[in-house]
């Protein structure tokens, strides 16, 4: 099912407008909300997602879209990586394989983990990655996770949604 705009597509997309240059590359990028920001400030964007439906429709509207699996069908550098992953605890009630856009794994942080562990070869020597996950995510273990794979990173900002729920955007370099 594919992944309609919402709060933290729009707390992403001021991020992108800010910092979009050059190559851009967005993985999970549902319907291509952030990829079309991009394409304001460079025409170089390219993006990938591993719902069908996302693809069909970003392909509609003529963005440069690849169905994949995070970085299993990209072969060069970008100077700016975004990621809006899905950041969620999988509630055990519901599947996985349906809720891909939603769930990031049994604890929520396993696909921004994966991420991690592939994304230094995809990115140019002085690019970054603009990341965006939640408090549900465990913001221990997502810092925990970008230190291990020796990146550096800057908050950007933290908006609070609710009573029990921030939002978090981070800016990550080496
Ligand atoms: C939270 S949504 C964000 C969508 C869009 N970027 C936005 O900000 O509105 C996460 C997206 O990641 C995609 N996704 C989940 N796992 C993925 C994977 N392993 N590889 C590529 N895309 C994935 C989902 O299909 C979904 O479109």
């Amino acid at each position: 099912m594919m992944y309609e705009p919402r709060e933290d597509t729009q707390l992403l997309g001021k991020y992108v407008k800010k910092f979009a240059r050059d190559k851009v590359l967005e993985i999970g990028c549902g319907s291509g909300a952030l990829m079309k920001i991009a394409l304001d400030n460079t025409s170089r964007v390219e993006g990938v997602d591993i719902d069908r439906e996302a693809v069909d429709f970003c392909r509609e509207q003529k963005l440069d879209v690849k169905r994949g699996d995070l970085f299993n069908d990209i072969f060069r550098k970008f100077d700016i990586i975004i990621f809006n992953p899905p950041y969620l605890p999988q509630d055990p009630k519901l599947s996985f394989e349906d809720n891909r856009d939603l769930f990031g794994g049994k604890k929520g942080w396993e696909t921004i983990e994966r991420f991690f562990s592939e994304v230094n070869c995809f990115l140019e020597e002085k690019g970054s990655i603009l990341l965006l996950f939640s408090s549900l995510t465990d913001k221990k273990k997502v810092d925990s996770i970008i230190k291990k794979n020796k990146f550096n990173f800057e908050e950007l900002e933290a908006q609070k949604i609710s009573s029990k729920e921030t939002l978090y955007v981070y800016r990550c370099y080496r």
